[in-house]
């Protein structure tokens, strides 16, 4: 039978998070076998072919990377825990911490604030995490969603803290801002299609058991 287009839905497809976790994914992905066969970063496009036969990778928002593979539009993706954490992981296997892009998601406050009677605003783009974690600790919180510069925030009275990720703990610092209590440590994680995990089995676990290898690590079957 000749090949026809659609076999190109019979590709493996990887969602990766583009920007920094992709600065650490790409060498990890070599050490596994897969290479884009151009500069991923040198291009506009969004969908590349790997030196992998079955394999291509779409490079994406970290935000938009558990809803292309939730709904099967990708096999497989890169994502960080913070991403994953607040988005939930309904139909996702997560079976391997890629212990890339290591950080923490922390609350922050100015430097030498006090926390007073009142309740605490606090503005992140981590709303449901923060949410979580200030319900658990019993403390009143009015979450105020932000899509980025969370540490202008409190600068500007629009919030008291913020949850953020916190790397090197540069940007808190130039904003007189400092880390108080850290929610979860975060690193990108695999998460793979449930669906697919059945009917690609044998191809997506021979994937997870080199890249597995790669992070050198062993990973966990997925439940
Ligand atoms: C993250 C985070 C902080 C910064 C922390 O932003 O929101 O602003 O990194 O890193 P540091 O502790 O090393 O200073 P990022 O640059 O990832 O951009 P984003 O806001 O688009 O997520």
């Amino acid at each position: 039978m000749p090949h026809t287009v659609t076999d190109m839905n019979d590709k493996l497809t990887i969602a990766l998070t583009k920007g920094r976790i992709l600065k650490e994914t790409l060498p990890l992905f070599a050490r596994a076998g897969i290479e884009p066969l151009e500069d991923v970063n040198a291009s506009r496009k969004l969908v590349f072919a790997t030196s992998h036969d079955d394999v291509q990778l779409v490079i994406l928002r970290g935000t938009d990377v558990p809803t292309y593979v939730r709904h099967g539009a990708a096999d497989m993706g890169v994502v960080g825990k913070d991403i994953l954490l607040e988005q939930g992981a309904a139909g996702l296997y997560e079976p391997l911490d890629l212990g890339i892009a290591r950080c923490r998601l922390m609350t922050a406050g100015p430097v030498g604030w006090q926390p007073g009677a009142a309740r605490v605003r606090v503005a992140t783009k981590f709303v449901n995490t923060a949410r979580e974690y200030f319900a658990r600790r019993g403390v009143q919180a009015d979450l105020i969603k932000l899509y980025g510069a969370m540490e202008l925030a409190p600068m500007m009275n629009l919030a008291d803290l913020i949850v953020d990720i916190v790397d090197t703990g540069n940007t808190l610092r130039a904003n007189g801002m400092e880390p108080l209590e850290e929610i979860a440590a975060i690193s990108s994680r695999l998460v793979v299609n449930k669906a697919a995990m059945r009917s690609r089995h044998e191809v997506i676990t021979r994937l997870v058991d080199c890249l597995a290898e790669a992070v050198g690590e062993g990973a966990d079957a997925p439940a």
